[in-house]
């Protein structure tokens, strides 16, 4: 919460809050008056919104197990339970928020699905509860001072975020009778069952991911790591290819075991070090050193990214051949920033539709 303060620099009069959606009107009355969920305003402090910036959520609509899903008991080290993580910070929360509706809405077992939120502020999980009240969820707070001695400053600003990197700590954030993740960047949704993702099968792999064997994996490093033979030897007996670390699978009891945050953390030392970079982009290139070449693929339908395109409006994506069960707005343009400026892409109507953002209620509290 403090590191919130700092970054922001000044408590901002704007407020997050939750208006009463119509699709509540499936609860009963006499149930929506016990809870205090349900109450019409939910408000949080202000320094959470950021800047000068009003955000208010719509509630999202009850989801319910079919009939044959097996029954979870709200414990998390319930072995029933597929498990999600996803980072919720200011910046994103729009699209966290329509990220985990867009999998409770296609889920057959919606209540069986745990998430695990990666916080930069603990107070938005009262956010994610007043949103989707029937949500099991545990929220971990990641101290940015974990990574703020490993991350360079001298790259794309938005890929440098603390939270980014949170996606290492899986294995020490997480309970450890959580044995296995599925994680999931803020800018995408899911158009299919989580569940058939969740059934991978990883073999004796720690990481699973769509690859992409045909992208030009040498451009990720820089010349410095191509030249130093012992930096190179690390991919010797491999066939490392490019996959993106934004949806992924991991096994987090083997993760445990072998230790990889070390490793991972070690490649960032190093990038680090005076001797100069041997990468340029963020928190992916570690794991590529890590882990590519040992990657379990998943089939591409299960990351259709790139749909953010770059920074110049109208520059917009195509979705790349085959079936889709994921679509991942990777990128710098994200969809709810082009909806917003009344610029979208094609694709983008195909996020506006688990979007929980209400702008006229957001407006309301601006003008408070
Ligand atoms: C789960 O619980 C419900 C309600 O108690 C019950 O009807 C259903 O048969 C149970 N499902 C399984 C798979 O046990
Ligand atoms: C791959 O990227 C590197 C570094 O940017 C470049 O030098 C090389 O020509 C590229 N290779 C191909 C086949 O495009």
């Amino acid at each position: 919460m403090l590191w919130a303060a700092r970054v922001s620099g000044f408590f901002s009069a704007a407020m997050l809050m939750v208006v009463l959606s119509p699709s509540l009107q499936s609860f009963p009355p006499a149930e929506a008056i016990r809870s205090s969920q349900f109450d019409s305003h939910v408000r949080f402090p202000s320094h959470i919104a950021g800047g000068a910036r009003g955000l208010a959520f719509r509630r999202a609509s009850a989801f319910r197990n079919a009939a044959d899903c097996s029954n979870t008991t709200g414990n998390v080290c319930d072995p029933s339970f597929v498990h999600i993580a996803i980072t919720l910070d200011e910046d994103y929360l729009r699209g966290s928020v329509a990220a985990v509706h867009s999998v409770v809405q296609h889920a057959m077992c919606p209540e069986s699905i745990f998430f695990h939120f990666l916080v930069s502020d603990p107070a938005l999980g009262d956010l994610v509860s007043a949103v989707f009240p029937q949500l099991q969820f545990n929220v971990y707070y990641f101290d940015p001072d974990r990574v703020r001695g490993l991350i360079s400053s001298s790259v794309r600003q938005a890929l440098e975020q603390p939270l980014n990197y949170a996606r290492n700590y899986l294995a020490d954030l997480l309970e450890p009778c959580v044995r296995r993740v599925i994680y999931l960047d803020s800018d995408l949704v899911l158009v299919d069952d989580v569940t058939k993702l969740w059934r991978t099968d990883l073999g004796r792999r720690t990481v699973g991911a769509p690859e992409y064997c045909h992208a030009n994996f040498s451009k990720y490093f820089t010349d410095r790591f191509w030249s130093d033979k012992q930096f190179v030897e690390t991919f010797t007996g491999r066939r490392p290819c490019y996959f993106n670390t934004g949806v992924m699978m991991l096994d987090l009891a083997r993760w445990r075991r072998k230790g990889y945050t070390r490793r991972i953390e070690r490649w960032m030392e190093i990038q680090k070090s005076p001797a100069g970079r041997i990468y340029e982009l963020g928190s992916l290139p570690p794991f590529l050193l890590v882990f590519a070449g040992h990657v379990a693929p998943i089939e591409h339908r299960w990351n259709q990214h790139g749909l953010g395109g770059d920074n110049v409006f109208g520059s917009c994506r195509d979705l790349h051949p085959g079936p889709v069960s994921l679509l991942h707005w990777s990128g710098s343009g994200k969809p709810w920033a082009r909806l917003g400026a009344g610029r979208p892409c094609p694709l983008d109507a195909l996020w506006a539709p688990f979007d929980l953002y209400d702008p006229a209620a957001s407006a309301a509290e601006w003008s408070r």
